[in-house]
């Protein structure tokens, strides 16, 4: 039995994410979106609404569960008897941060091997910070996200995330 680990903020989960769920269900057994209670951060999502929404965008993939974590990464890889974390790869400019938590993770708890997934091209300029400030500026942001996160999207900045083709 394979299990991976696929951490991060998901503030709020995108298509490019979804993506990687997608794809790393194909190869492990069963895969776990793990999302970070991090101090630091102000997120924009409460964690219950961003694992709500994983949820709902993942529902169709039958080998997926959603959680939430604190504390190292590692330490809740361990608990949950994973062997892999995943990580989504867009441009060469996330390589050398992904790099050095990949080796850190790997020193901190050597039975986990970081996988890393290139993304899909049509998200390789995606992140959830900027289709944030696109929507809070009024932008459309409909092909970045999954229908659920779109929805809440609109709760918070307004119908224009949806854009003119779909004029609500
Ligand atoms: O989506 P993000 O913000 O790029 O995800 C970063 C995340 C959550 C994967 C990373 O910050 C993390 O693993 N945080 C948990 C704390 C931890 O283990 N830190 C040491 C990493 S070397």
């Amino acid at each position: 039995m394979t299990v991976a680990v696929y951490p991060g903020s998901f503030d709020p989960i995108t298509k490019g994410h979804l993506d990687i769920v997608e794809r790393a269900a194909q190869i492990f057994n069963e895969v776990i979106v793990a999302v970070a209670i991090n101090p630091n951060k102000k997120p924009l999502f409460t964690m219950d609404e961003r694992v709500e929404m994983i949820r709902m965008a993942s529902s169709h993939i039958p080998n997926v569960r959603v959680e939430s974590f604190s504390g190292l990464l590692v330490d809740f890889t361990r608990k949950q008897g994973a062997q892999a974390i995943v990580r989504g790869l867009r441009a060469v400019s996330d390589f050398e941060v992904e790099f050095q938590m990949a080796l850190m993770n790997k020193r901190l708890y050597p039975e986990a091997e970081t996988v890393f997934m290139a993304t899909h091209t049509d998200y390789a300029f995606l992140s959830s910070s900027m289709v944030k400030e696109v929507a809070s500026f009024g932008g459309e942001v409909s092909d970045y996200l999954p229908p659920a996160v779109l929805k809440k999207m609109a709760e918070k900045f307004g119908d224009t995330v949806w854009g003119k083709a779909s004029a609500r």
